[in-house]
């Protein structure tokens, strides 16, 4: 036994310790829960009465030499870390990667940039909603099949139902609640709808909501907004066409196609060979709309329209899978830099 603590003595001032890993080496090798002085101890047990003072004592001994040693090359291998730091110092610094606003971010911020320019203001509300903001005052009636255009996420709250909006014109009501004409305002934000996620359909997407209320605002104001729109958002070559089509909060009420970008309007699998593609839905704000927020809707006329923040990324990007967007995968990610 004696031999042994000997021989391990001799290791311990035979071990060299150039770095940090090899710290952590001798402190297993020597001082950890299986080491070879825990090991020792354990063979104390076989030791004869008389002799386990001696040894133990022995032991003791080695375990503090183990650990002054292993103290003095924690310090040296610091100094060392030291030293590589210092030589270290002429190298030029590693530059961080920068990161990249996610393709929607963009997108709304160039929505919002066309819409500011032609006076418009920003306004937000909040994404769970009660009915009144997101149906009843848009004039949807209770029970009306209206409702089922679009599929509700509803939370039971005590008595009350609400539900996450599945709009943003729940927006509109809250602006006009709050404000009586002129209004310009558009509204982005975050939208659900109780659908299965797939390529073509999500339970949460955005949109941009935009509501104009003035004197003798006219379906030609409509008109030219969104052509202006259109213009800025795809290009000077950039056509519109409307289709008659319906909502409650609006009347008349129209569906907007925008020549299709991908194939100059010649055909492509994108706009079906139509040369047009879908963006958005809009209409005169309904007079029931106006009344149902108090406004005058003898003196006040207006329009509104809603667009999808995907399907206008969808069209700029070429991405058609909408679950992309929400994936968070860094190489998607990164294709997207902007100077927004
Ligand atoms: N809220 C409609 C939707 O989500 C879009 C829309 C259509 C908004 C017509 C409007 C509008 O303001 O006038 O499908």
């Amino acid at each position: 036994m004696i031999e042994q603590i000997q021989k391990i003595e001799e290791e311990i001032a035979a071990f060299k310790v150039n770095d940090a890993s090899e710290v952590e080496k001798f402190r297993i090798h020597f001082l950890g829960s299986k080491g070879l002085i825990k090991g020792l101890y354990a063979l104390l047990r076989e030791v004869p009465n008389e002799k386990k003072k001696e040894i133990g004592q022995k032991i003791n001994d080695l375990r503090a030499t183990a650990e002054t040693k292993l103290n003095s090359v924690k310090k040296s291998s610091k100094t060392n870390v030291h030293k590589k730091l210092e030589e270290d110092l002429s190298k030029p610094v590693e530059e961080n990667s920068l990161g990249s606003h996610h393709p929607l971010s963009i997108i709304k911020r160039e929505i919002v940039d066309i819409f500011n320019k032609i006076g418009f203001s920003i306004s937000e509300g909040p994404e769970i909603e009660d009915d009144w903001h997101n149906f009843s005052a848009l004039n949807f009636p209770p029970e009306h099949p209206a409702r089922d255009m679009q599929d509700t996420f509803f939370i039971q709250k005590g008595e009350d139902e609400i539900a996450l909006r599945t709009h943003t014109s729940s927006v509109q009501v809250r602006v006009m609640e709050n404000n009586q004409p002129p209004i310009r305002t558009i509204s982005p934000g975050r939208v659900y709808r109780n659908e299965a996620i797939s390529a073509r359909a999500h339970c949460f997407f955005h949109q941009v909501e935009g509501l104009y209320i003035d004197e003798d605002v006219s379906f030609a104001d409509l008109k030219q907004t969104l052509l202006y729109f259109a213009k800025e958002m795809f290009g000077e070559k950039a056509e519109i066409r409307l289709r008659p089509s319906y909502f409650p909060f609006t009347e008349p009420s129209a569906e907007v196609d925008v020549s299709c970008t991908i194939c100059n309007s010649k055909g492509c699998n994108v706009c079906k060979y139509t040369g047009w593609l879908e963006i958005l839905g809009c209409g005169m704000v309904d007079p029931n709309v106006l009344e149902s927020s108090n406004i005058d809707s003898k003196k006040y006329s207006g329009f509104a329209f809603g667009m999808g923040i995907e399907r206008i990324a969808q069209l700029k990007y070429k991405v058609n899978d909408l679950r992309i967007y929400s994936e968070n995968d860094i190489r998607f990610l990164n294709q997207f830099k902007s100077e927004l």
